[in-house]
């Protein structure tokens, strides 16, 4: 069974890929389809998009990234696709996905919507708040893979933000002696 997984994935993030992972396990073929949307005004062009989801799937023999515009039920039929692909991170999203899903199914009764429930840990994910994140010169590296997260800080005009608390190294209080614990806590100046 072929599944079109449909998004705006400006970028894509590891709850998106996350989700990709699974789903190549569960269909033979995964069609990670990025929207032309003329009405947005995206980060990334559709062409950057493409190649931030190939370097990220390329482990993935059976996932493939396309673009389309026009009707999501369409492009699916296009591609022979019989599953329309959705993830589910909380009930907020579920109002607008079945509005969707019920939609779609109006226009085709060919195609399913397929939900697929986000890991918990990406269930606050997606691209807005990582933009936003990067926006205000905060880290992003534990969203995105490090490839999209430069990409990110190149738009955004900074270098990953080392000194964020969120990416500084822990350190393992219990296994280091107090000399150097004080002598690294002194350099970090924490
Ligand atoms: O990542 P997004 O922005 O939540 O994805 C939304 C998307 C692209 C799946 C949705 O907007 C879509 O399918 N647009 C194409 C137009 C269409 O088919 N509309 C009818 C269904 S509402």
């Amino acid at each position: 069974m072929i599944a079109v997984y449909p998004g705006s994935f400006d970028p894509i993030t590891l709850g998106h890929l996350d989700l990709i992972g699974r789903a190549s396990r569960l269909f033979e073929q995964v069609i990670v389809a990025v929207l032309r949307n003329p009405n947005k005004m995206p980060l990334f062009s559709v062409q950057q998009r493409l190649e931030q989801i190939r370097l990220s799937t390329q482990h993935l023999p059976n996932v493939e990234a396309d673009s389309f515009d026009g009707l999501t039920v369409n492009y699916a039929q296009m591609r022979q696709a019989q599953v329309l692909l959705r993830g589910l991170r909380a009930v907020s999203d579920f109002e607008i996905e079945l509005q969707m899903a019920h939609t779609n199914k109006t226009l085709s009764t060919q195609v399913e919507t397929v939900f697929l429930a986000t890991s918990n840990e990406y269930s606050f994910l997606s691209s807005s708040v990582v933009k936003e994140i990067a926006r205000f010169g905060g880290s992003v590296d534990h969203l995105v893979p490090p490839h999209i997260a430069l990409d990110i800080y190149q738009c955004y005009n900074h270098n990953s933000p080392m000194l964020n608390p969120i990416t500084t190294e822990a350190i393992p209080l219990k296994s280091m002696p107090m000399e150097t614990l004080t002598d690294k806590l002194r350099d970090q100046q924490v």
